[in-house]
């Protein structure tokens, strides 16, 4: 049966390749891209527009999330769309200070890999047709020990959800180890998320995170320095010939095997690269699961309704 996949980060990195997969294993899936400016309609030119077509939402913003998921919700009213079977919130961005702020008045990084997700998924939750699966991208970085980060992202530091969505959540906030804190500190926060969603959205709808590993050669350190942005894409995709790190194409052919549930997961789990596996002992954690719950769901309130 045909059945609409709604993809972020679909553009460009791992989730450009994982498009293209997902299609190329479920031909009848029609994947709605959600992308910044023109970026969308170039994939679904390059991936053919009968099957992919796309919505302009940039993620930092709740209006235009918001807007998008009424634009989906319309076309699937008007059956333009066949019905919904997925959401992948894999777009995520990671900055070189915790101090960017959007029109909003969130912290960037919160702003875009958790309250972004979270508003597509309450207000797309209604219009899922069963079984359908959620998958949002998280990372290796929430563990926030040496094994999982290999030294270049310091480890997740858990503050009340509402200073979390703030610029300055950390000390020396202008400086990258804040501005990676904030990404890691993100990444849990979707985890808690992941586990919220299990235990409250209707039955059918699975909740899964997916963690990559750490994928080189992608453009998430695209605000760090030159020196880094070097080493992330000439010198660390020689990672990829050990076990450290990940292609893109191993990356996006996990996370295309998620959504399409080749990698069997159940809801509420932790997928490592293939395979589902207990995430960080913190990262299980009801208290600050209902915490974050309950903040996201105030901070996106004026857009849900
Ligand atoms: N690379 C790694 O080592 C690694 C490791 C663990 C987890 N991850 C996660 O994997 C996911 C994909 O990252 P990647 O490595 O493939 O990086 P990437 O090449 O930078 O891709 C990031 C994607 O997110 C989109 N995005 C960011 N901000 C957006 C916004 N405001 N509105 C709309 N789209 C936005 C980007 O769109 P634009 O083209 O418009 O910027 C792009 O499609 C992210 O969630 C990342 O955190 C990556």
């Amino acid at each position: 049966m045909k059945s609409t996949i709604v993809m972020t980060g679909a553009n460009r990195g791992i989730g450009r390749v994982a498009a293209e997969l997902i299609l190329d294993g479920s031909p009848d899936t029609h994947l709605v891209v959600v992308a910044r400016g023109n970026a969308g309609a170039r994939v679904a030119e390059e991936l053919g527009p009968d099957s992919v077509s796309h919505v302009a939402v940039d993620l930092a913003s709740l209006a235009s999330v918001r807007s998008g998921a009424e634009e989906i919700g319309r076309r699937l009213d008007a059956g333009e769309l066949p019905p919904l079977a997925g959401f992948v919130g894999n777009a995520g961005i990671q900055h070189t200070n915790a101090l960017t702020e959007t029109e909003d008045g969130f912290e960037s990084t919160f702003a875009v890999n958790v309250l972004a997700n979270h508003l597509f998924v309450r207000l797309l939750q209604n219009r899922f047709t069963v079984p359908a699966r959620i998958v949002l991208t998280v990372s290796d970085t929430h563990f926030g020990d040496f094994r999982h980060n290999l030294g270049m992202v310091p480890g997740p530091e858990w503050h009340s959800p509402d200073s979390l969505s703030r610029t300055a959540a950390f000390a020396k906030p202008a400086t990258t180890a804040a501005g990676r804190t904030a990404y890691s500190t993100s990444k849990l926060a979707a985890i808690y998320l992941v586990h919220e969603y299990a235990r409250r959205l209707p039955t059918g709808v699975e909740a899964i995170a997916f963690n990559p590993g750490f994928v080189p050669g992608t453009d998430l350190a695209r605000h760090a320095d030159p020196f880094s942005r070097f080493a992330m894409r000439r010198v660390l995709p020689a990672l990829t010939l050990t076990p450290l790190a990940a292609t893109r194409a191993a990356a996006g052919r996990n996370l295309a095997g998620v959504v399409l549930g080749d990698i069997p997961a159940p809801t509420g789990s932790y997928v490592d690269r293939d395979r589902p596996a207990p995430s960080s002992g913190e990262s299980y954690d009801p208290q600050r699961e209902a915490e974050i719950w309950s903040t996201a769901e105030q901070l996106i309130a004026a857009y849900a309704a």
